[in-house]
């Protein structure tokens, strides 16, 4: 029986994803800059220039050696050995003929605690505590040892993930049977929700840390740890770095400003020289609400005016810990409501895996934003830590960070990320590029009396001190004159070359008349992928020589190297990139569940994994995934032999009328009730590299 006593009414606040927010007037450089390109170039579809032209061009202008070429001459071996597969829609995971893959850590399998089982029905909240999150998304693999983060043990480690979000038809007996879109959730008749609903939610986000191993059978499996443990939207953290302490994040929970609770939409993630785990908090602002006046940290970001994304507010037992997420300023001060919860969000967090007593640390000098992910240049004793991150919202912003103390092996830890300069990119249309720094008092980063009269921020933007500059970073940026990319996603760094490559998804916002050299196509469906050169070779100079990598996109639209891409190739929406041992850069897709396998994305199937030689110019498919879902995250273990990948949302295209009649579009890996996210272990049947 329903111990519930109320009717359900549900309830669709959106997706809550990479919502537009850059209402600056900031104008893209189409406007202010002399253009490479010229408009009929991009108009006749003749996208060539854009791709093929800046990198070299810049490179010669310069009259530069061939030491400086960022791209080594081809050699006459690939590092793909494999075989291209095609493009599918089936409901499994396809891989070339002599590959195989195993299932494992799905949504819900116990790994702490009392072990409870998986059972989506069934399983409170605190069930959910003590197993793996959902929604998979950037992961590591980080060797038992702990010494170094691509070094050591490759059949025993700790698996930390990231769960991004969650799809509560999927989790709640209360909605079975019923209209469910995926971003629905029940709503009590009173307005209220289930408390212990919320909580199974809120378990669902964070990250997992897991020890696996591998079996004599050659199976991966979970191991039981003192290590094992889950971090979730509820776990005390720390705030660190120049916003601690800072009137803005003071809260009833904090009244100095030191701590908050959880993370939340842990998007993509980063390594840390030292062997720890960065986890990033991307589309964070939807899940608070502000029924009231708005301050600029909050609407700039994209807080929610009307309900929030699962509306955990609306908690029937009033706990403090819910009700948070409403952060509408009600009291007399700060410490007297939750208006300043969400500037304790949109961080990048750190997490030492291999301390299970450890607190997260929020590093807010590397700046709040929509951080899809953080990369690390190659490091060097004695030279600063250098790391990359973009912002994954509509016409935002690709930030580096570069830490003020330098790194030596035998000392680095978090607290280099405490202090240095956070910077923000200028894509200039001849190929250049400029790291605009984000300092206060530098600039137009000074109190509005002394702004006044600066002809690009004309009095509206100013300043108060290095915390409001970074829990204002997209204001900061704004100011500064950065340009707005297509939705920046991950970035991987060469371990051969040292070039940095971002993916930048799509942006169907962007208008005729706003398209730079950077971000060449008036709405762009498909996404392109972008790479630059620090100048001299110095991760922590503030120029750069960019070009445009990859334009994805269909046959007929589409471009690498000078060529179309081909039937073996072709991808829309880029998102996940990582660069393995040898240089072989993986590429994922994320193609929006709104518009997968439908109109002229039908063409694509599902989601996919690519894998690419940048030096020789060869790209292969390499993996679709099942229905419904994206393709996120990967690793492998230091030998190359094995990688782990992750499904997420698979069957999240099933329609609420088909959710309510069972009729679900998609139930990979079709072990239960629902379609659950997991992490995919993939092997050589002859035991050989991945990607070979
Ligand atoms: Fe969470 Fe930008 O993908
Ligand atoms: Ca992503
Ligand atoms: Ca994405």
């Amino acid at each position: 029986m329903d111990s519930k006593t109320h009717d359900l009414i549900i309830v669709d606040n959106g997706n809550g994803d990479e919502p537009l927010s850059n209402h600056s007037n900031n104008p893209t450089f189409a406007a202010v800059l002399e253009k490479r390109l010229s408009r009929r170039d991009i108009l006749r579809g003749s996208l060539s220039m854009a791709v093929v032209g800046m990198f070299g061009a810049s490179l010669v202008g310069c009259n530069s050696s061939s030491s400086s070429d960022p791209a080594p001459a081809p050699s006459q071996t690939s590092l793909l050995g494999f075989s291209a597969i095609p493009v599918s829609d089936a409901d499994d995971v396809r891989l070339p003929p002599d590959y195989s893959y195993q299932v494992l850590i799905p949504w819900g399998e116990p790994i702490t605690g009392n072990f409870p089982p998986f059972d989506p029905l069934t399983n409170t909240g605190a069930d959910q505590g003590n197993q793996v999150g959902s929604h998979h998304d950037g992961m590591h693999f980080f060797p038992i040892e702990g010494q170094d983060p691509y070094e050591g043990s490759s059949v025993d480690g700790l698996l930390v993930l990231n769960h991004e979000y969650v799809e509560p038809r999927y989790m709640h007996a209360s909605a079975v049977g019923k209209s469910l879109s995926r971003d629905a959730f029940p709503v009590q008749a009173d307005g209220t929700r289930v408390a212990d609903e919320i909580l199974k939610e809120m378990n669902g986000h964070g990250v997992t840390i897991v020890r696996v191993t591998k079996q004599s059978n050659g199976q991966w499996a979970v191991v039981a740890d003192a290590r094992n443990r889950r971090i979730t939207a509820l776990t005390p953290m720390e705030l660190n770095g120049p916003v601690r302490g800072s009137d803005l994040v003071k809260t009833p929970y904090s009244s100095n400003g030191t701590r908050t609770r959880g993370t939340i939409n842990n998007c993509a993630h980063g390594v840390t020289p030292w062997n720890t785990y960065l986890t990033c908090e991307e589309n964070w602002a939807g899940y608070f609400v502000n029924r009231g006046e708005a301050p600029r940290e909050h609407s700039r970001y994209g807080v929610s005016t009307r309900a929030a994304r699962y509306g955990w507010d609306l908690a029937d037992n009033g706990a403090d810990e819910y009700v948070r997420f409403d952060v509408t300023a009600k009291g007399a001060s700060a410490v007297e409501d939750y208006r300043n919860e969400p500037n304790a969000f949109g961080w990048v967090v750190e997490i030492d895996p291999f301390d299970p007593d450890s607190i997260p640390v929020k590093r807010t000098a590397l700046g709040r934003f929509a951080h899809e992910g953080v990369v690390f240049a190659r490091v060097e004793e004695g030279k600063p830590v250098v790391c990359y991150s973009g912002d994954d919202a509509t016409n935002e912003y690709i930030y580096k960070f570069v830490s003020a103390q330098p790194y030596f092996k035998a000392t680095a830890g978090g607290h280099l990320l405490d202090s240095g300069t956070l910077y923000v990119a200028r894509f200039n249309a001849d190929g250049t590029g400029e790291w605009l720094p984000l300092v206060f008092g530098a600039g137009p980063l000074i109190p509005i009396p002394a702004n006044q009269g600066d002809p690009v921020n004309p009095g509206q933007i100013g300043f108060e001190s290095q915390a409001d500059v970074l829990v204002n970073t997209r204001l900061a940026a704004d100011a500064v004159g950065a340009t707005k990319m297509d939705r920046p996603e991950w970035g991987a760094v060469d371990p051969k070359t040292g070039l940095v490559y971002f993916t930048l998804t799509n942006n169907t916002t962007r208008k005729e008349d706003q398209v730079d050299a950077a971000n060449p196509r008036p709405n762009s469906r498909w996404g392109h992928i972008i790479r630059w050169e620090e100048n001299g070779g110095d991760s922590a100079a503030t120029t750069f020589k960019w070009d445009i990598f990859i334009l994805a996109g269909p046959k007929d639209d589409s471009q690498f190297d000078g060529k179309a891409l081909t039937d073996d190739q072709f991808f829309n929406s880029p998102d996940g990139l990582w660069f393995d041992k040898d240089s072989r850069l993986w590429i994922q897709t994320d193609i929006s569940e709104s518009v997968m396998n439908t109109g002229d994305f039908t063409q694509f199937g599902n989601n996919q994994m690519l894998a690419c030689d940048p030096v020789n110019k060869d790209l292969r498919r390499f993996l679709t995934g099942p229905v419904g879902q994206e393709i996120t995250g990967v690793i492998t273990t230091p030998d190359q032999k094995t990688m782990f990948m992750n499904v997420q949302h698979p069957g999240a295209t099933t329609s609420p009328d088909d959710f309510a009649a069972g009729n679900l579009k998609g139930t990979w890996p079709h072990n239960a009730r629902y379609g659950r996210s997991a992490t995919v272990v993939i092997t050589k049947d002859d035991g050989g590299v991945i990607g070979t």
